[in-house]
């Protein structure tokens, strides 16, 4: 990614913020690989609306990890999903986590990493590898980089073009996920 590209672009706040209205969450479902029993982590869930739909369909011997660093957000959800496959947790997807090596089938990522600078995103990239397991899958949605009615500068968003040089997993399928927003996905 380019080196211009700094943490201190970051000038805009996710907190409280959700892509939801404007995502096509049944498409997006429709074209992750999601099977009963899989585990699933949703990398910087903010509320959680994703996780709890991949909860429906990993069922009870599924799990899916739950983890934005924002403690708000994290304590609400913990509350919401008692006695559920969910784990919410407060951590950071660009370091290691608490997670176990090679224990996830997908890791889902929704409008996070365009607040990522080069370091981050390197750090995202190695902690992927490390907690995918073999056959594991990553899915990235992200805002189009083009103009559109809201969203992050350009110069901070990503094209799939560009994640796909980023990012050394094999790329997979393409999707648009809603007018201004689309899905990268990649194999292991
Ligand atoms: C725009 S919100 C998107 C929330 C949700 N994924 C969605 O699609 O609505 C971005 C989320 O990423 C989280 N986030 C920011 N940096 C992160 C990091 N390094 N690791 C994990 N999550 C992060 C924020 O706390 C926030 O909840």
């Amino acid at each position: 990614m380019s080196e211009s590209k700094t943490k201190s672009d970051h000038n805009h706040h996710h907190r409280g913020k959700s892509s939801e209205i404007f995502l096509d969450k049944n498409k997006i479902l429709a074209n992750l690989p999601i099977v009963p029993s899989q585990v699933i982590l949703d990398a910087g869930c903010g509320n959680g609306y994703m996780a709890k739909e991949f909860a429906k369909l990993t069922g009870k011997m599924g799990k899916v990890y739950a983890l934005d660093p924002d403690t708000v957000s994290i304590d609400i959800l913990r509350t919401e999903t008692v006695g559920t496959n969910i784990e919410a947790f407060i951590g950071d997807i660009t370091k290691q986590t608490e997670l176990t090596t090679s224990s996830i089938d997908l890791v889902y990522i929704s409008t996070v990493i365009h607040g990522f600078s080069g370091t981050q995103m390197a750090g995202f990239v190695n902690e992927v590898k490390r907690l995918l397991k073999s056959n594991g899958k990553l899915a990235i949605v992200e805002i189009k980089k083009e103009d559109t009615p809201f969203g992050p500068p350009l110069n901070m968003r990503f094209s799939p073009e560009e994640l796909r040089t980023i990012i050394d997993l094999n790329p997979t399928q393409l999707v648009e996920v809603g007018e201004y927003f689309y899905m990268q996905l990649f194999g292991k």
